[in-house]
């Protein structure tokens, strides 16, 4: 709690309002006292409300800074990788020599999934989304675990963590090949995470596959880049489903749902989607003024965000990667990537994104990364949610293990007032 004292005044009564200092950011308002005086707050899109007390992410969306533990973005991207940004968000601080060595063998000791779990996928049509088979078989493992479904229970959400987390890239390539008619490739313990992965999507079992180190390291970089960023909504999604006392797999299985949005996760796959319609540099300056209309409710995707009014830091490190990952491809001067640069450099420079600080967001660099590897339009999203795994179960996590109430929102109700039932025939 801050020295600091906020009051309100509303029809000739003064409440006083407790205030909240956080270790960085700005002062919070607590407004529980309005209740109970008759009154509450109305914040559509939550864009001025903290919902909940966390230890794990910091945004400053006008610096563009964004921290993990207290550790920026771009060190963690140089100097870490993804299974220790992992430990970092799940434990709260990065892991000695052995703890990461015993983190990642726990994390490659479940990488399997129950072979019952492939019977699942034979239900879907061949040509479902992705995003779609997702959310029915993340949450599917709840009917697997049995063993770890107590939350009350902190070993039981550790082994829940893991399991997702490990399991998380063998259902996306299962995704995948069952989308392609191709058979399930098994993960082969012996790879990285993310060389597992690419195995698990592009390997068949007639074939020795070697997997570019390349590749592998962009792979790494953009899971972890995706790993956390605090109360989004997919993140919010998966504390109100918690807060419910709802199991680990079926939290974030809500939270899935949420990401595959074009506002949020979706984005990826609009982005490729919308370069593609673009189609030519010349139709460029067409879309952007599409983007301009009021009228049209065409927007520029892959840029703008709701937090940061500043160079998303994320977008600038996944850049630098892409750039590597098409140099090593050899596709600087692939048709959509030229298209991808003209735009990025218009919306740089023109007058209406400039006010608005509607810079590219992380979803415009990830989704070309993530076309020049192979990975088709539509599993890009499945990406993001394999990335964020670590952040929506750390977030579960601390709300459950901490004192917490279920998510209740309130309203500003303004449908009809009482009246009385009118029978048919009157009607
Ligand atoms: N193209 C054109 N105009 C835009 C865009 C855009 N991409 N984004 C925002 N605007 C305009 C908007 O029309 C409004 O203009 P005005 O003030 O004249 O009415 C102004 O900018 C503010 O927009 P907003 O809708 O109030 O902003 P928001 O914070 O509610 O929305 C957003 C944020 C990310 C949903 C939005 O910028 C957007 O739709 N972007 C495209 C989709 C996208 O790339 N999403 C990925 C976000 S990053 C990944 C993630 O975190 O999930």
């Amino acid at each position: 709690m801050s020295d600091k004292k906020a009051s309100l005044s509303i029809d000739g009564k003064t409440l006083d309002l407790k205030v909240h200092s956080g270790t960085i950011g700005p002062d919070v308002i607590e407004v529980s006292a309005l209740t109970g005086n008759g009154y509450f707050t109305y914040d559509p899109g939550f864009v001025s409300t903290a919902a909940c007390e966390s230890k794990i992410t910091y945004i400053d969306g006008d610096k563009g800074v964004l921290l993990h533990g207290g550790y920026p973005i771009e060190q963690l991207a140089e100097h870490s990788d993804y299974l220790e940004t992992c430990y970092l968000l799940l434990y709260g601080a990065l892991p000695n020599a052995s703890q990461k060595e015993a983190f990642v063998n726990k994390v490659r000791m479940h990488t399997m999934v129950n072979d019952q779990m492939s019977t699942f996928f034979k239900g879907f049509r061949r040509d479902a989304h992705p995003m779609a088979i997702m959310c029915g078989v993340v949450g599917a493992l709840s009917a697997f675990y049995h063993d770890s479904l107590d939350i009350t229970d902190e070993k039981h959400r550790e082994i829940s963590a893991i399991r997702l987390i490990a399991k998380m890239p063998t259902l996306a390539a299962m995704t995948y090949k069952y989308t392609i008619g191709q058979p399930f490739m098994y993960p082969q313990n012996h790879l990285s995470y993310s060389e597992n992965f690419l195995h698990m999507m592009f390997g068949n079992p007639c074939e020795q596959d070697k997997v570019n180190p390349v590749l592998a390291k962009a792979m790494d970089k953009i899971f972890l880049l995706h790993a956390d960023h605090e109360q989004n909504a997919s993140t919010s999604t998966v504390r109100l489903a918690g807060s419910t006392g709802a199991n680990p797999f079926a939290c974030i299985s809500a939270g899935i749902a949420a990401l595959w949005g074009p506002s949020h996760g979706g984005a990826n796959e609009a982005v490729l989607e919308m370069l593609n319609e673009i189609g030519d540099a010349s139709r460029i300056d067409e879309f952007v003024a599409k983007a301009k209309d009021k009228d049209d409710p065409f927007r520029l995707m892959g840029f703008g965000h709701r937090v940061y009014k500043n160079f998303d830091p994320r977008a600038k490190v996944m850049k630098l990667a892409a750039d590597e990952v098409l140099a090593e491809l050899g596709l600087e001067n692939d048709p959509l990537l030229v298209i991808a640069k003209r735009l990025e450099q218009i919306a740089l420079e023109d007058e209406y994104f400039v006010e608005r600080k509607l810079y590219p967001n992380v979803d415009f660099y990830s989704g070309i990364i993530l076309k020049a590897i192979g990975i088709p339009t539509s599993m890009f999203t499945v990406i993001f949610a394999l990335g964020r795994t670590p952040g929506w179960i750390a977030h579960w996590n601390e709300m459950i293990s901490g004192s917490y109430r279920i998510g209740r929102p309130r309203q500003l109700y303004t449908g009809p007032a009482q009246r009385d039932f009118v029978p048919l025939d009157k009607r």
